[in-house]
């Protein structure tokens, strides 16, 4: 793979290691875009950092409300691909939102610490209504309070950095306006929260392959876990200079999607392979099957990985159970934090 992603890290106390929490929505088999986008930043982070792996299964029901059958297996395949790619759930934890109920008690807090007029401003949460088609009328409670349940899941850890794409940073913008709030509010003197800062990557959005935005539901992603068959038959359909008709016709890489997949996935010859192609010299078709090499070989690792842990089927929910009793004895001692700050306790200590 080509340039290491470079963030921009948040300033911490000395000595202190800093924790990450991140998130996603189970939606199934991950494709290059989740890759390079997340999980090799997650990867590369595991060592210097604290991280806390969340599935964000509520989330889901923000869209996916009619349509709750797919999150079981939607989760098993997404967290087989996290640990196929490498990160390592003794290092990492990996947990269900939904199985780590303080969750849902630190959003029912927050939600009175945000405005309503604050969440439909959301320009985030706009452009998912408008990309859905629905009418501001029709949304839901819950999916007005997204930002708000995300602010939860990542000041439940304290977590001081999270590793999102550009689409993410307004609900990180809210999230750490609830930190300041709730700290402002009830523990002035000693604050509860950190003010969590986004790790945004060096990389742009990756394209899909017929040049538009890439999402599974269009079906121009490869995806982590696709054969080289698979790859060949997806990347033969890729979008290229559409005036290189004929195997010697001068061509253009800028804009070509298939020279942007080079840039990424071939940093010694992506120059190269410009040349020839200015040049005349190179017909897409080779291209193609050249590019196709080198992404079976740089996916070949995550492919065996996968295959190998998939035989074992009970492994996923082994690390998912583990990662959820780690990530429960966070929650609970911020809760009890949160409790005493807002005075939400029974003097004699019973209750909770
Ligand atoms: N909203 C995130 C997304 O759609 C998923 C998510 C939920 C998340 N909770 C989170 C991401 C907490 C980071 C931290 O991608």
């Amino acid at each position: 793979m080509s340039a290491p992603a470079t963030f921009r890290l948040p300033t911490l106390r000395a000595g202190a290691r800093g924790r990450i929490l991140s998130g996603m929505r189970p939606t199934g088999r991950l494709h290059l875009g989740n890759w390079v986008g997340a999980l090799k930043n997650w990867v590369e982070l595991q060592d210097a950092w604290e991280n806390f792996h969340m599935v964000a299964d509520w989330h889901a029901l923000t869209t996916a409300t009619d349509r709750t059958e797919e999150i079981q297996s939607n989760t098993y395949e997404m967290v087989l691909d996290w640990l196929a790619a490498g990160i390592d759930p003794k290092k990492s934890p990996m947990f269900v939102q939904s199985h780590v109920k303080e969750h849902a008690e630190l959003h029912l807090l927050f939600s009175m610490l945000v405005t309503k007029a604050r969440l439909e401003r959301n320009p985030t949460l706009k452009d998912q209504v408008r990309d859905l088609g629905m009418e501001d009328a029709t949304i839901s409670y819950g999916h007005l309070g997204y930002a708000c349940l995300q602010a939860a899941d990542i000041l439940l850890y304290r977590a001081n950095a999270v590793p999102v794409g550009e689409d993410q940073v307004p609900h990180i913008e809210i999230t750490r306006e609830i930190a300041r709030r709730f700290n402002h509010l009830y523990a002035a003197e000693d604050p509860v929260f950190p003010e969590p800062e986004p790790l945004l990557t060096a990389f742009p959005r990756l394209r899909g392959l017929d040049g538009g935005r890439m999402s599974k539901s269009v079906g121009n992603t490869i995806l982590l876990a696709d054969t080289p068959e698979e790859i060949f038959a997806k990347v033969r359909t890729a979008y290229t200079d559409p005036t290189k008709i004929r195997k010697n016709d001068p061509g253009h890489p800028e804009g070509c999607v298939v020279w942007e997949y080079h840039r990424l996935f071939n940093p010694g010859g992506y120059q190269t392979v410009a040349e020839l192609c200015r040049a005349g010299q190179l017909g897409c078709v080779d291209d193609k099957k050249h590019l196709t090499q080198i992404m079976v070989d740089a996916l070949a690792p995550i492919r065996a990985r996968r295959e190998e842990l998939a035989r074992e089927p009970d492994y996923v929910w082994d690390v998912l159970r583990e990662g959820a009793v780690r990530a429960r004895a966070e929650a609970v001692a911020t809760m009890e934090r949160v409790r005493a700050a807002m005075h939400l306790v029974d003097p004699k200590g019973g209750g909770n």
